[in-house]
């Protein structure tokens, strides 16, 4: 496995907030982490990549317990785009890409070619390779969220952590960032609030509900009738989409 989470527990302000989750994400698969509102997902993202350290339990990148690697090892492996990611407000499109080649330089290293086909490859990938020298106060909220996941491109990382990354985009940069994801040749795991965009991108969904996974496998198989009412406190029929032969969630009001 690329991402492993074995029966991890995490608590904060005297409660449990992840409480013996078990995920596996194999090479090159996509993820979708559900769950309404304060499930944990943030959390869980946190302790993957080491913001946090988990109470017990253990998560591994490849074979490795990440409790056993640097910081600069997990840097160069793992990128992480955070829901709430804030910058400096002076600073160009070009210097917040250029920061996810931090973990890959040595203190003393020049810039070097390698570094600038990563930044330039990242900003393409969002669509905004003309964009390097604009000011960041002067971006729009979709804008720079798109830079935030350059900048977690840039990395070129093998494992990718995004917290929500859709938020604030429109839908055809929605469409154009997930389906991003999915083609990438890394492994991600994505905190998605919309089910349908997570059952046509991802490999596999992961359900949480107060900080366990409740389900997990194929989005044909967990996503139903039932979960949405249990979970989510709607009421829904989910139908198989003729068009791209994923599940499909049309929530009811009546
Ligand atoms: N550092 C913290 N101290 C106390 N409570 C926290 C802390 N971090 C998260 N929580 C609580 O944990 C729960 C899960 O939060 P979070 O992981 O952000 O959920 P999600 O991302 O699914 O919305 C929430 O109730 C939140 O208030
Ligand atoms: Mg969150």
């Amino acid at each position: 496995m690329s991402i492993s989470v074995r029966d991890v527990h995490w608590s904060a302000g005297g409660a449990m907030i992840v409480d013996g989750i078990n995920i596996e994400v194999a090479p090159g698969r996509t993820l979708g982490l559900l769950g309404p509102n304060g499930s944990g997902k943030s959390s869980l993202l946190r302790l993957i990549c080491r913001l946090r350290n988990v109470k017990s339990g253990v998560v591994s990148l490849g074979n490795t317990d990440i409790a056993a690697m640097s910081r600069l090892d997990i840097a160069r492996r793992v990128a992480f785009v955070e829901q709430q990611a804030t910058t400096d407000a002076q600073v160009t499109v070009l210097d917040v890409v250029r920061l996810g080649r931090t973990p890959h330089r040595g203190p003393l290293s020049p810039w070097s070619s390698a570094d600038d086909a990563a930044v330039h490859a990242a900003l393409c990938h969002v669509g905004m390779p003309g964009r390097a020298g604009q000011l960041w106060h002067t971006l729009s909220g979709g804008e720079r969220q798109r830079v935030h996941i350059a900048r977690a491109l840039a990395q070129t990382p093998s494992e990718l952590l995004l917290d929500e990354p859709t938020n604030h985009l429109d839908i055809q940069h929605q469409l154009e960032i997930l389906g991003l994801v999915a083609r990438l040749p890394v492994t991600s795991i994505v905190a998605l609030h919309d089910l349908n965009l997570a059952a046509m991108f991802c490999d596999s969904l992961a359900v949480l509900h107060r900080g366990k996974v409740v389900a997990a496998g194929a989005p044909e198989d967990i996503l139903t009738e039932r979960l949405m009412a249990d979970v989510f406190g709607v009421r829904a029929h989910i139908e198989r989409s003729a068009y791209h032969g994923r599940c499909h969630v049309q929530y009811r009001i009546d």
